[in-house]
């Protein structure tokens, strides 16, 4: 850690320029986020809450800067959105080009190409060598939406299945979908109708239930309870996030696809957090070839630029009448310019290879703890999507106090690190693609810290 006199006067600029250190000039919050967070408090929705109340002012590499000057190394990604790196060279230029030429037509009224370049680079990228199509929108739920309404007019049906632990967003439809009530869902009802939970698959809380044995108890429970003629669509996160991160059994996703296919049920992976490299391939089902019917992609797409995008079998995808699926901003030129930059970095700087070896370093240094910490109860995931359960060591019962302590000396000491889980006591460690080696080491030795003195 750099230790300057005073905080620096001028404004950095961002990207990969930006020093890549971690340097703390003040305490955290420094006093400028604190007049800030004042102001917050004073003109934003008390709903909107905010995990670490630094004020950014540059991002880029592994770091974040604050107003304050305090350089932080970001282990988030702003939750899995900046794989390619915040302020990407090829990202800013794209979307600077764009933004001279023009910022908005509405695709649904005067077309431009980068919307269909987008669409031909996730046809071809996503899961499954056949006949597909793709629609873009804005944010991950409001894709989850469109995927469920475009399943429900293919099919005819209206049910719709949802997992414990899942999370899918925060409009009424994917609250509906999403199974935790604090604090996505509580005093915001009523819910959508029609949609259902059944059981996951959680290695560490189910006694390590076999995959295919996991999916056929949750097969029979939805035989039972809805019955597969009345169901529109299965949908699930192939690694949960928000959940926890929580890996199924092998088998298990590769067997609810078998029924959703033997009963024409569309099977939709909400990849939204595992997309894009993040998990050490292009899509987190591309780890048991899992090829979904739908495909609903967003944070990781567009460095950091909102869109969203469902992916999908071309007769699906195809069967809602003109002018049901779309909206005002879904597939901004922008936001295309930013996701065509992105996706060609993603492959031609082999960023997939890149998070492998992320998650290399994560789960060495993370298993290590763990073997003489057994307040470590699981290390788990995939590439650059891993995180630690923290549990009472005697009981093995979820500990969140612990997890939040942990976190809060984390922030104190300059790394973002944030926290998730059905029972709020899981670590997630999400960093940029674009973080070197020694920078996410650094980290990840303050979280250790912080943990042995929590
Ligand atoms: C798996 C998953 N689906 C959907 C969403 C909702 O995305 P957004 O916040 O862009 O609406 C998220 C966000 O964290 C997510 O992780």
């Amino acid at each position: 850690m750099t230790l300057v006199a005073s905080p620096p006067t001028t404004v950095p600029v961002g990207g990969p320029s930006l020093p890549q250190e971690r340097r703390l000039v003040t305490s955290i919050p420094g006093p400028k986020s604190q007049a800030l967070q004042a102001r917050k408090t004073a003109a934003v929705s008390a709903g909107v809450g905010v995990t670490l109340p630094v004020y950014i002012v540059a991002g880029g590499g592994g770091v974040l800067v604050d107003i304050d000057g305090n350089s932080l190394i970001d282990l988030g990604s702003g939750i899995a959105v900046t794989g390619v790196g915040n302020s990407a060279p090829r990202v800013v230029e794209a979307v600077a080009a764009q933004l001279a030429q023009f910022t908005h037509t509405c695709f649904t009224v005067a077309p431009y190409d980068s919307y269909i370049e987008v669409a031909e680079t996730l046809n071809r990228i996503t899961p499954g060598d056949h006949a597909k199509r793709t629609a873009l929108f804005n944010s991950g739920a409001e894709a989850v939406e469109n995927a469920v309404k475009i399943a429900r007019h293919y099919t005819g049906r209206q049910a719709v299945v949802a997992f414990d632990h899942a999370y899918h967003g925060r409009t009424t439809l994917t609250m509906s979908l999403t199974a935790k009530n604090q604090p996505y869902k509580n005093g915001f009802g009523p819910f959508a109708a029609e949609v259902y939970r059944a059981p996951m698959s959680y290695p560490l809380r189910d006694g390590g239930l076999d995959g295919v044995v996991a999916a056929k108890r949750t097969i029979s429970q939805i035989e039972k309870q809805i019955g597969a003629e009345n169901l529109a669509a299965l949908i699930i996160e192939p690694i949960q996030g928000e959940g926890g991160f929580i890996v199924p059994a092998a088998g298990f996703l590769a067997t609810l696809l078998a029924w959703c296919r033997a009963n024409g049920v569309v099977f939709i992976a909400d990849e939204v957090q595992t997309g894009f490299a993040r998990t050490g391939a292009m899509f987190a089902c591309d780890h048991e070839d899992i090829v979904p019917d739908l495909i609903v992609m967003a944070k990781g797409i567009a460095g950091g630029l909102p869109l969203s995008a469902v992916t999908g079998r071309a007769e699906i995808m195809d069967a809602p009448q003109a002018g049901g699926i779309g909206g005002t901003y879904g597939g901004n030129p922008l936001a295309c310019a930013a996701a065509l930059a992105t996706l060609d970095t993603y492959e031609s700087e082999n960023l997939v290879q890149r998070a492998r070896e992320i998650g290399t370093i994560l789960t060495g240094r993370l298993n290590a703890i763990r073997a003489f910490d057994k307040r470590v109860g699981d290390v788990r995931g995939r590439g650059a999507m891993i995180a630690i359960e923290l549990v009472d060591s005697a009981t093995g019962e979820p500990d969140a106090a612990l997890t939040s302590r942990v976190a809060a000396a984390a922030h104190a000491q300059g790394v973002i690190v944030l926290t998730c889980g059905t029972y709020g006591n899981v670590i997630r460690f999400l960093p940029p693609l674009s973080i070197s080696d020694d920078l996410l080491v650094e980290g990840l030795q303050v979280v250790a810290h912080a943990l042995a003195n929590a």
